[in-house]
């Protein structure tokens, strides 16, 4: 890797700020560790990356934000205005647009999420928002941040409050403030470069606003192949595939024989690395389109020329976070009508009560809860009843599989491309090492026992092996 292999005497430390999970591991030279990060979350040394801001400016981040946000913003009737800003604007006032403010003046306490020329779209009893998978958005070039209560937020504002705690944690593991850290990158945060480089610098930018003064970026496969390479005194090659909630990651590495950590570390090399933007978000929004959807009419017919519901109200659904934009009251009224004249009543009934009452977030934890159980189960049942809402899916092991195959080619094409750039055949490959929550799909490991063998197949720890390279290297680094 062309390390420099300058020994630090300070706590050195790996941070994997994940789409769905983060973690941090520190190392003294002997060893390294991951630090509890968040004692409210069922596993401690995992921080849900999630982030819920209060009306107040209250900043809450991890398990209790998710807590918090179905405590008091779910099952609460949404009320939505338009408001009328009183000045004609161009594009757009907050929301993911463009952020351009003109000369509008802002209207105190209200969270204005999206304007049209002299409208703006308002949530006017919201208590707070909840962000999940901010490290998708890092790469969106347009969304630049958000406004929240009247107060605009950058993206690197909200990565680095998530940060924040875990900078917090480690300067108290430390016994006085870190400021260096080694942070994993996925191999690719898009398949667009020009995304790819502004993803890298807002993380970049978060992790100074957070406190680490210097960062430095490795990808987060190959801090799980370290983890796995570094105490084992043997020349092999390694292939790590790391797949999260955001990115499918593929690394290949060679590691040489020699003896301590220093030398081995400084003869490894990476011999190829690829990447694809497909993992757990992306099938779980699969499983809704194909087995949630239904539930909501998008196979209803209204009217007197029998026909489908608009495709946008169910893209909607697929992003909770935005579902609020469609309780408005003229979406709300043509529910109402088209509810009377549907061959589905209960379904368009259901999807009032989804957008009304502000169910996305669970029914989407519901989903994913399904998918995980699935990894263990043949069938499960994804099962969510509400007042109108009653849905009760069953899923089956095979129709997942079936479900998620466009995925799985993705990822095989990963796979390839990540062999081709080493110039190896899978035969030559001597150890394929799994990490991320989503490894553990059954279909996803069947793709890797063929072509591997299941020999060469060894799970790594499911959720902080990425860390805990990142900060063996960081030792050195
Ligand atoms: N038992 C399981 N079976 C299937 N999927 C699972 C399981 N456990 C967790 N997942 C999925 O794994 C994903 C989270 O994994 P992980 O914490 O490794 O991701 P991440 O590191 O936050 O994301 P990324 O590396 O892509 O930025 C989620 O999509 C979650 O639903
Ligand atoms: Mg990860």
């Amino acid at each position: 890797m062309g390390l420099d292999l300058q020994k630090m005497a300070k706590l050195s430390c790996g941070i994997d700020f994940g789409t769905t999970n983060s973690s941090v591991a520190v190392s003294d030279g002997a060893t390294a560790r991951v630090l509890d990060i968040d004692l409210e979350n069922d596993s401690p040394t995992l921080l849900p990356s999630l982030l819920y801001i209060a009306r107040d400016g209250e900043r809450i981040v991890g398990r209790a934000a998710a807590n918090t946000f179905i405590e008091r913003n779910v099952d609460r009737e949404v009320i939505v205005r338009h408001i009328d800003l009183g000045v004609h604007i161009e594009g757009y006032v907050g929301g993911e647009g463009d952020n351009t403010y003109g000369s509008v003046p802002r209207k105190e306490g209200l969270d204005v999420h999206e304007a049209v020329t002299a409208r703006a779209l308002v949530e006017v009893n919201s208590p707070g928002r909840l962000f999940q998978s901010l490290k998708t958005s890092l790469r969106l070039k347009e969304f630049r941040g958000t406004e929240v209560f009247g107060t605009h937020y950058q993206i690197e504002e909200l990565t680095a409050e998530i940060l924040r705690r875990i900078k917090a944690a480690v300067d108290e593991e430390a016994g006085e403030p870190i400021d260096s850290a080694v942070f994993g990158r996925p191999v690719h945060f898009s398949t667009r470069e020009d995304e790819d480089i502004v993803a890298e610098r807002r993380l970049k930018t978060a992790a100074h606003l957070a406190g680490f003064k210097n960062v430095t970026f490795l990808y987060e496969p190959v801090g799980a192949c370290v983890e796995y390479a570094i105490s084992r005194e043997y020349t092999q090659r390694l292939m790590v595939v790391d797949i999260g909630g955001g990115t499918f990651d593929v690394c290949i590495m060679e590691f040489g024989g020699s003896h301590g950590r220093a030398s081995r570390l400084a003869e490894s090399r990476i011999l190829g690395v690829a990447g694809v933007p497909v993992a757990g978000d992306a099938i779980d929004r699969e499983i809704t389109r194909e087995k949630i959807f239904p539930c909501f009419g998008s196979q209803a017919r209204y009217g007197p020329a029998m026909l489908p519901l608009p495709q946008f109200l169910f893209n909607t659904v697929l992003d909770w976070q935005n579902l609020y934009k469609l309780n408005t009251e003229e979406t709300i009224n043509w529910l109402i009508a088209a509810q009377v004249s549907s061959d589905q009543p209960k379904a368009i009934r259901a999807l009032r009560a989804l957008i009304q009452r502000n169910y996305g977030y669970p029914l989407a934890r519901e989903v994913e809860t399904a998918k995980k159980a699935l990894s263990t189960e043949l069938e499960t049942a994804i099962e969510f009843c509400e007042p109108d809402i009653e849905i009760n899916e069953r899923l089956e092991r095979s129709e997942f599989k079936h479900i998620i195959e466009h995925m799985l080619e993705k990822m095989m094409k990963a796979l390839e491309d990540a062999e081709k750039a080493a110039g190896l055949g899978p035969e030559e490959i001597d150890r394929v090492l799994t990490t991320g929550g989503t490894s553990l799909i059954p279909a996803v490991r069947e793709m890797l026992t063929d072509r591997y063998g299941r020999e060469k197949l060894e799970q790594r720890d499911t959720f902080t092996s990425v860390a805990t390279g990142l900060a063996i290297v960081a030792q050195y680094a």
